[in-house]
């Protein structure tokens, strides 16, 4: 498999797809171009079902703070919700599967009801009323979705933190956040043991908290602490309350939820958005991206935590009236071939995942595809980091039998939904390509310095031009961060305009290729971490002087975490085994596991310039084994290169 290779889409396929060809992709792209609010006002409302129409289609006078559907009215639950039971309310909303294999489908009627009862308790028990802020700590069981979609219900924001988060990092985001709420679970289910979350909440509620009720969901029925007066059952409360429970009008730019994710800087960011963009976006690119129909089955493999799974489990596709499939599991538990087990089972139509996944099952279960019946797959989605050709030609041709389109989609926390991507039933493919921006979006790479699009070949910016309805609409508490963060780097005709922090490239198609981020984030199992953030955390270590962590290429995780440490004074570190667990164990309580480092090199100084700026692109040159081509004589210390490059092993 090569990036040079073309892939046609399936003709069987484009026949009834939403978009079949490239001249309707052509056709609703060049509108866009031409007429742009013409094009969203009238898919907005087209797709949405408005309390009160909107007004007007996009307000920039404030740019980057920008308004999309102003004077609307609509709520999100409702959208996701209420407007399909007149037509789909036997249908199944969400189809959970459990780690052990337990399947529970709750329907739209049963779902309508389950999250008026959930939005009954949250206002009449914790007095949750629109605009606070609620902290979703929760594995993945449909109480997940539905405190989400409660929350939308009465206008509450919700923040949810992915359940692999440790307390502290926990703590720090119900602070910045200030939620009065936290809604979790005694723990959940992981290879057919119980794991815990309360006591991680309770952890993180130690001291000072803005916290005053904790909502308990009790799944795996653990033995957990209960503290009187701020633990509550769910199943207790949740007993006597109303199915019924009216939807709250909000305003189109009304925040929806928050989301943290990291930066180039040691705190993480708290992506805001709002309510009318945000789910129209969500709707649309299940439409469009994944083709999805009335009776398919999707399944989106993320977890909750992440903003894929708020898009592409529980928004996207409720907001059309799909089912949704849910998993609480591990894909490579009991063995590989679960993934595709459930495909047979559940008759699965689309199925998205991470590049990550995809490398593990290939290196796992080469031929647990082959095991299964997996005719009812028509796309296969990946997210979240580059597919290299190897693993995506296995997809292709095992798990898609050579039919199936695969959708790299590429997209982020703050851009709420796909921008760039394939579409199923038009776009020919190419492996590890991301190809063309989704309808709509004003996807162009740039070149930083003069803002002129890049030339074919050329590593330029990956920018977004103009405003979409799904953009992050700002930093909680920061707006000075969420202009600098976003809109300070690229400017196009004197005019700044959003910057992804991802490096791209046009071939001489036009096709987009992702080629990574030119910031200090690493992109570890497709999940984000910030240098910076890491840094922070080792420093805490009363024996490290100075730290540099840096992204390496790894063959399963796509990167994983380098660290150069300089430790105060290496005298009493008799072990350095010891000293590495040391620093990898706080990582796990300030960050979690998934931040720890796979190697820590403890070095006598870091390379750096005479003005002290650290060289990072030294330090990843030689995690990587490359040689340094660059010129190191005006390092203060160019003797510090070969003396790191020693201690390295490649
Ligand atoms: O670097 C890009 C990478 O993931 C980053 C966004 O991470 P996050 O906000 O956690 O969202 C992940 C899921 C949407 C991007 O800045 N990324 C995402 N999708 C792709 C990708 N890199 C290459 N190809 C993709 N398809």
């Amino acid at each position: 498999m090569s990036e040079k290779q073309i892939f046609q889409p399936n003709p069987e396929f484009s026949k009834s797809a939403n978009i079949g060809s490239m001249d309707e992709y052509n056709a609703l792209q060049n509108r866009a171009i031409n007429d742009y609010e013409g094009f969203w006002g009238d898919f907005a409302k087209e797709k949405l079902d408005w309390i009160e129409p909107f007004t007007n289609v996009l307000d920039e006078s404030e740019a980057p703070f920008v308004k999309w559907f102003d004077g609307g009215k609509l709520n999100v639950s409702a959208q996701c919700i209420d407007r399909h039971l007149d037509t789909r309310k036997n249908k199944a909303a969400i189809i959970f599967e459990g780690d052990r294999g337990d399947v529970e489908t709750i329907t739209y009627l049963e779902l309508y009801r389950n999250v008026n009862r959930f939005a009954n308790l949250l206002k009449e028990d914790f007095g949750v009323k629109k605009g606070d802020r609620v902290v979703i700590y929760m594995p993945m069981i449909p109480e997940a979705a539905y405190a989400m979609l409660a929350c939308a219900r009465i206008g509450a924001i919700h923040s949810i933190v992915f359940g692999g988060f440790s307390s502290a990092a926990l703590k720090d985001r119900i602070e910045d956040a200030d939620a009065k709420v936290v809604i979790t679970a005694d723990g959940a289910f992981r290879k057919s043991k119980p794991y815990m979350l309360k006591p991680v909440v309770d952890a993180a509620l130690e001291g000072d908290t803005p916290v005053e009720k904790v909502l308990v969901v009790e799944r795996n029925n653990e033995d957990v602490t209960w503290k009187e007066g701020r633990d509550y059952s769910y199943h207790e409360l949740i007993k006597s309350k109303s199915s019924e429970c009216e939807a709250e009008v909000m305003d189109s730019e009304d925040p929806l939820f928050l989301l943290y994710t990291s930066g180039s800087t040691g705190k993480p960011k708290g992506v805001q958005h709002n309510s009318a963009g945000y789910i129209l976006w969500a709707q649309m690119t299940m439409e469009w991206v994944f083709d999805v129909k009335e009776n398919d089955t999707f399944w989106c493999t993320a977890d909750v935590g992440w903003i894929t799974g708020h898009t592409y489990i529980v928004y996207g596709p409720l907001a059309m009236g799909a089912t949704t499939l849910m998993f609480e599991g591990v894909i490579t538990y009991p063995d590989a071939g679960r993934p595709w087990a459930m495909v047979e089972k559940h008759r699965i139509n689309q199925f998205y995942t991470a590049p990550t996944a995809i490398r593990v099952l290939h290196k796992m279960g080469e031929d647990e595809p082959k095991k299964y019946d997996l005719s009812s797959l028509k796309v296969l989605g990946t997210v979240g980091e580059p597919i290299d050709p190897p693993a995506w030609g296995w997809y292709y041709e095992e798990v898609g039998n050579s039919k199936c389109a695969i959708v790299d989609t590429y997209w982020q926390t703050e851009t709420g939904g796909h921008v760039i991507s394939p579409l199923p039933g038009a776009t020919p493919i190419k492996p590890g390509c991301a190809t063309l921006p989704v309808p709509g979006i004003i996807a162009e790479i740039l070149d930083p310095i003069t803002g002129e699009k890049s030339e074919v070949g050329e590593t330029g910016y990956m920018c977004i031009s103009k405003p979409w309805p799904a953009q992050i609409r700002s930093v909680w508490g920061d707006k000075e961060r969420y202009v600098k963060s976003y809109f300070g780097d690229v400017k196009k005709d004197g005019k700044a305009v959003y910057f992804t922090g991802d490096g791209a490239r046009y071939d001489e198609d036009g096709y987009i290729t992702i080629t990574g981020r030119t910031d200090d984030v690493i992109n570890v199992s497709g999940h984000r971490m910030g240098t910076a953030e890491v840094e922070a955390v080792i420093n805490e270590d009363e024996n490290v002087a100075e730290v540099a962590v840096v992204g390496k290429p790894h063959g399963l995780k796509g990167e994983c975490i380098f660290a150069y440490i300089v430790l105060k004074s290496d005298d009493h570190i008799t072990d350095t085994a010891e000293e590495v667990k040391a620093i990898n164990n706080i990582i796990k309580q300030e960050i979690g596991t998934i931040a720890m480092c796979d190697h820590i090199v403890f070095v006598p100084g870091l390379p750096k310039t005479r003005s002290g700026k650290i060289m990072r692109r030294i330090l990843r040159a030689i995690a990587k084994g490359e040689e340094i081509t660059q010129d190191i004589s005006t390092l203060e210390d160019p003797a510090i290169v070969a003396k790191i490059e020693s201690m390295v092993e490649c």
